[in-house]
């Protein structure tokens, strides 16, 4: 399985500290933001990475991550979406690196507690189709939210005024090959965004999604009050099972 971090966007909801940067570089705790869905893929066994960039300073992606050496990687791959098309556009350019093989995307601002081995061992099993993974929150209306009947899962709203369960989406997602041609027929949303809930509701449909729930805390940083939570979450306990490192490691 190979892995994909979406990198890119304008950081909107960040202004004014996404004005000269990209969201993915700012500090959560003692890192930056990018290397924490770095390591979820990493603990999971996943080692062929591509990193979409996009906006503000792409170049400094390159500066900070290289070839990988401080995650243990020989090679790095790397990509940019022009403008903000949302996150399945971005996903869209990573076709040809993804070479028809199953592939575990994570949003570049979700940061988790513990690691998704499980939800990749349980995919590989699986597969064909999507897996999503859930956590219970205490507000579902800024995220994903799925309508659950048991094990399944019947539809997922993006962000919805009246939630229909308190999960929240969160921002990793296992896709087959498929995946690429579900993005082509996806037309932008209210927000001009082509949505990963769209594409998501096209494995539902077909009967192909499996969610689990994700152990430990999980978080996104993507806005002030998120990014602090982070920030705090991080220092208090560490993320990915890692010890929180020194200043001097
Ligand atoms: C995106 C997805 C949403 C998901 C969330 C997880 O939201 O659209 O379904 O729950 O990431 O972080 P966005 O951050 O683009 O508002």
């Amino acid at each position: 399985m190979k892995g994909v971090v979406l990198a890119g966007g304008l950081g909107s909801r960040l202004k004014p500290l996404t004005k000269v940067t990209n969201k993915h570089l700012l500090p959560v705790h003692n890192q930056p933001m990018i290397y924490y869905p770095i390591q979820t893929l990493i603990n999971a066994g996943i080692d062929d990475i591509m990193i979409v960039t996009g906006g503000n300073s792409a170049g400094d992606f390159l500066k900070l991550l290289g070839n990988g050496k401080d995650f243990g990687l020989k090679h790095v791959n790397y990509t940019y979406q022009e403008g903000e098309g949302g996150i399945a556009d971005a996903l869209s350019l990573v076709e040809h690196f993804a070479d028809d093989k199953p592939i575990c995307v994570v949003l570049g601002d979700n940061i988790i507690e513990g690691n998704i081995q499980k939800a990749a061992e349980d995919y590989r099993k699986q597969g064909a189709g999507a897996k999503i993974l859930l956590k219970k929150v205490p507000d579902p209306q800024r995220f994903g939210v799925p309508e659950l009947d048991g094990d399944r899962v019947l539809q997922i709203e993006e962000k919805p005024e009246n939630p229909k369960s308190d999960f929240a989406v969160i921002g990793i997602y296992f896709y087959d090959s498929t995946v690429f041609d579900i993005i082509k027929t996806l037309k932008p949303s209210g927000r001009g965004e082509l949505e990963i809930t769209d594409v998501n509701n096209h494995y539902i449909n077909q009967g192909a999604m499996t969610w689990n729930e994700l152990d430990g805390w999980w978080t996104d940083a993507g806005t002030f009050e998120s990014l602090l939570h982070a920030t705090n979450l991080v220092a208090e306990t560490g993320a990915n099972n890692l010890e929180i490192k020194s200043a001097n490691s």
